[in-house]
């Protein structure tokens, strides 16, 4: 027979009535019988407490992987930063106009915001000669009946009113080049200074390494006098009467000579060779081409005595 303490057979209306019987003060057991189970106020906290834990872990391994990141960053900042002026130091080389190229690309990146030394290095001559981009093709118009040479249109305009009325003063100039892909170029250097055995000084005197002659931009044109085509392309042009009318009157069509006499660039005076500079793209393409160069040119140290001058 299984045995039972007397508590067993009271029932809670007894324990309840027992209990109201002792003085509260004295009382130390609560009325109400406390579970062992945990409230649903006190679970609700402890999943609380342990979001709250998780999400602080969490926001620690951002901070340190958002500090180690930046640092990674600024490192290849820096060295990209240090190995640009390498590219300077091949500047005379004709190699570098090619591998000079892609950095170019590269600008275009969203490095923008960075303040690289190759943006500026790739504005620098290629042996006195400014680099250009080439003219888009679909702006180009014939200035030959055959169609053979173009300009940019508005240069092209000008130029055949300028034709006109030259041959209206009994002046008959004829077009010996005008337009040039950097392809073009690409011959006329390298294979004419083989052919010739003339070494890349020598032949940059009178002729630009592609991507650095004026004929890309489709404002450039070569003339001679039909009546003296022995002097085509030759100094001996400028005893002429086409250069003679040239001299006086291709401002008036917004044409200029690139290369006088002793120009800055240094490149070989070049009589035949006229560019036009009679609206806002052709004076930006050639003007801030030469800015662009003059300061690149100058030193560091010039260009900071500079800033603290203005
Ligand atoms: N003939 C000049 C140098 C040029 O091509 O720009
Ligand atoms: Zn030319």
């Amino acid at each position: 027979m299984k045995h039972t303490s007397g508590l067993h057979h009271t029932n809670s209306a007894q324990v309840r009535t027992a209990i109201d019987e002792i003085p509260e003060a004295l009382r130390d057991t609560p009325i109400e019988p406390i579970s062992s189970a945990p409230s649903p106020l006190s679970r609700l906290l402890a999943a609380l407490a342990i979001i709250f834990g998780l999400s602080a872990l969490g926001l620690a391994a951002t901070i340190a992987w958002m500090w180690f990141t930046p640092t990674v960053a600024n490192r290849d900042v820096r060295d990209r930063q240090t190995e640009t002026p390498a590219l300077d130091a091949t500047d005379d080389s004709a190699d570098s106009a090619t591998s000079r190229q892609p950095s170019r690309l590269d600008a275009a990146e969203d490095t923008s915001a960075i303040e690289s030394p190759a943006e500026t290095a790739e504005d620098i001559d290629l042996l006195g000669h400014l680099p250009y981009s080439e003219a888009p093709l679909d702006e180009l118009v014939p200035v030959t009946s055959d169609g053979f040479w173009e300009l940019r249109e508005a240069a092209a305009n000008r130029f055949l009113a300028m034709q006109a009325a030259a041959k209206a003063d009994g002046i008959d100039l004829t077009v010996l080049s005008a337009f040039r892909t950097t392809t073009d170029q690409q011959a006329l250097f390298f294979e004419v200074k083989a052919e010739r055995g003339q070494v890349a000084t020598e032949r940059a005197e009178v002729s630009a390494p592609p991507g650095y002659s004026e004929h890309h931009t489709g404002y450039a044109i070569d003339l001679g006098d039909a009546n003296e085509p022995e002097t085509d392309l030759s100094v001996d042009f400028e005893r002429t009467e086409a250069f003679a009318w040239l001299e006086a009157n291709a401002a008036y069509f917004s044409f200029e000579l690139s290369f006088p006499l002793n120009n800055e660039q240094g490149i070989a005076y070049e009589p035949w060779h006229w560019r036009f500079v009679g609206d806002q793209d052709s004076l930006e393409t050639f003007y801030r081409a030469r800015s662009n160069n003059d300061r690149d040119r100058r030193s560091p140290s010039d260009q900071s005595t500079e800033k603290t001058q203005r």
